[in-house]
């Protein structure tokens, strides 16, 4: 990974600008008051999912985390990445070194705790927390071994007299995250009190964190070492140092949600199998696990809510309880496996059972679950539509519109056509019949043209409109900075948004020049005079229609690919043309991404507006 999508990987745009000037959640994103220049209500916003920032204030300022401490510290930008690589522990230079020796420091201490908490638990007064891991959670002292468990007696400073008699330094033993600083300004004193401790290792089993339980049901059940330099929850899979060889001879790696989830199937034989630490699996786990498996399989109650969601961008989103939650999920885990090139699939696990319990009560029902895990779109899909099959055309209609969102989100066509025939199958339906239903969009985006008015352009287009508006409207360049210029599909629109991006407005006589005279051609074309809000939000709609054009054609175009491929020559020829079609898709979801940022970015703009407008908080 180059340093700067390391820095950004590592660092939360959200908390690090968050310093600078407190930003409360505002929908998806954060506003606060901009740090650039004196203002009383806030516009200026910080996008985690793209990691970027902007005002909507009067200084009109943005970028990423790079241009931010830039602009805060008036620095170049090779400065700013110093700054952020210090940050973020991403080593550039000669000091690298000196962090490696801090980063080793820590995690010894981590490793000498794991040692005085592993005696406690051997000792007279681990009794009732050795009862409690054999007869509770039914494990043997062979797994209790090999997961280096332990017994934080309940004391405020047992760990901390022990690890300080070895002679390591109280500021070292706080950054490692295992003493808790008192509020009070008294003496800082252990996190872990009266908990079984679970010893977390980074995959070269380096002892990074901890979690405790309770064993009497104290909250939370849970407590955990912190985010620290040492411990990074994103990065760190439970177990990975243990299971590593394991998931290389499977070829598979079983991803769960819990310690325990993690240590029962160990015990019953099951050795590839890790926890994500409280998040979702992120693209940053998956490039570790790349390392081990291709084959990643979620196991989960699939009447429980599920894995977590994801907090940042790359991250898998799984939450089951809604239609629109389910098309989001399947939309996450296509885009996930797109992007790391893993094959994810889902192991269904007996309703109401962790896999702590399937795999130490019914290693048989584990082992099968983890066979036939079946793609994640799959997983959804039998989930809609249930055992039944439809009773009546209406209700196989309905299934097929509450199928449609998930059909949908799969976006390589050979995959889908799969997936369509299954559920062709299981409705007793034809294939064409479900895909007819699922391209309304296409019908909605053939609505009958409106009457053409005197003056209007002969042949109108979406973009031709668009391209007018901007010339009358040159404030809105602020605003479309980023557009890109694809978005238009002819070659003289792009050329003339590149020239009116640049200052053109086309007032001149045209002369010879084919830009301009396009220029001025649309200029002279009628149109009705806007607000300045109004044209906003003209643009933003027009930008919304050309983009969803785009995709109905591009769909389209596929589909009839795919399909005529299909009738000449076989499914070798199919699989080509879909990765061609697949492989042309791609530069018109950056521009589709950049266009959506567009589009939201002029959204908070309006509704700051709006709200200053009526002088509202
Ligand atoms: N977790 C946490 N803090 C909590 C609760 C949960 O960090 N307060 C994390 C732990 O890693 C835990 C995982 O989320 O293992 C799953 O939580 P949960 O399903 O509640 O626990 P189980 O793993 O089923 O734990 P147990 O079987 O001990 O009840
Ligand atoms: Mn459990």
């Amino acid at each position: 990974m180059d340093p700067v999508a390391e820095i950004k990987s590592r660092l939360d745009p959200v908390d690090y600008i968050g310093r600078s000037t407190r930003l409360q959640k505002a929908g998806r994103n954060f506003r606060g008051l901009c740090p650039f220049h004196t203002e009383k209500t806030p516009s200026f916003y910080v996008f985690p999912d793209r990691g970027t920032w902007r005002c909507f204030g009067s200084c009109g300022e943005g970028g990423d985390l790079f241009s931010f401490v830039q602009k805060r510290d008036n620095i170049e930008f090779r400065d700013a990445m110093k700054v952020l690589a210090a940050e973020a522990g991403v080593e550039l230079t000669a000091e690298s070194a000196q962090k490696r020796t801090r980063h080793d420091r820590l995690a010894s201490i981590v490793s000498a705790a794991v040692d005085y908490y592993q005696h406690r638990l051997a000792a007279p007064e681990g009794a009732d927390a050795r009862e409690y891991l054999v007869e509770k959670r039914g494990l043997r002292q062979e797994a209790i071994d090999a997961f280096r468990l332990g017994w934080a007696p309940d004391e405020w400073r047992g760990l901390r007299d022990y690890l300080e008699g070895r002679g390591y330094e109280e500021s070292d033993i706080l950054a490692s995250g295992l003493l808790v600083e008192s509020e009070s300004g008294s003496q800082p004193y252990d996190r872990f009190r009266g908990r079984v401790t679970i010893p977390i290792a980074d995959d070269r089993g380096v002892f990074v964190g901890m979690g405790g339980r309770g064993l009497h049901g104290e909250e939370p059940k849970y407590l955990n070492s912190p985010q620290s330099e040492l411990f990074d929850k994103g990065r760190t899979l439970f177990g990975l140092h243990l299971a590593g060889p394991a998931i290389k001879e499977a070829g598979t790696v079983v991803v769960v949600e819990g310690y325990m989830d993690v240590m029962g199937p160990w015990q019953a034989g099951f050795h590839n199998v890790v926890a994500t630490m409280g998040t979702s699996l992120t693209e940053q786990h998956a490039g570790i696990l790349r390392r081990y498996a291709r084959r990643v399989v979620l196991a989960m109650d699939p009447d429980a809510a599920g894995l977590a969601a994801a907090e940042r961008a790359g991250g898998l989103f799984i939450a089951l309880d809604s239609l629109e939650k389910m098309a989001q999920s399947a939309r996450s885990a296509d885009a996930f496996v797109a992007n790391t090139e893993l094959e994810l699939r889902v192991a269904p696990l007996p309703a109401g059972k962790d896999p702590d319990e399937v795999a130490r009560e019914n290693p048989a029902a584990w082992a099968n679950a983890i066979d036939n895990a079946s793609t994640y779109a799959d997983f959804l899909l039998h989930r809609i539509m249930g055992a039944e099959t439809p009773e009546s055309p209406l209700e196989a209609r309905r299934l097929v519109d509450r199928l449609k969102p998930v059909l949908i989100a799969v976006r390589d066509p050979v995959e889908r056509s799969m997936y369509i025939q299954r559920v062709a199958a299981h409705l007793g339906v034809s294939e064409s019949a479900i895909l007819d239903r699922i391209r309304p969009r296409a019908a909605e985006g053939r609505r009958a043209p409106a009457p053409r008015e005197r003056g209007q352009l002969l042949d109108p287009t979406a973009e031709e409109h668009l391209l007018v508006l901007l010339l009358h409207h040159p404030e809105l360049r602020t605003d479309l900075r980023i557009l890109p210029p694809t978005i238009f599909s002819n070659a003289l629109d792009r050329e003339l948004f590149n020239a009116w991006m640049t200052g053109h407005d086309f007032d001149e006589p045209p002369g010879e020049d084919p830009v301009a005279m396009h220029g001025a051609r649309l200029k002279a074309s009628r149109f009705a005079p806007l607000t300045a809000d109004m044209a906003r939000k003209e643009a933003q709609n027009k930008i919304r229609y050309i983009l969803r054009e785009r995709a109905i054609q591009h769909q389209l175009a596929i589909t009839e690919q795919v399909a005529e491929a299909e009738k000449k020559l076989g499914t070798r020829a199919v699989m080509e043309a879909a990765n061609e079609a697949w492989m042309s898709a791609l530069p018109t979801d950056r521009v589709t991404e950049l266009a959506e940022t567009v589009i939201e970015q002029m959204e908070l703009g309006l509704s700051i507006h709006r709200r200053e407008e009526f002088g509202r908080p």
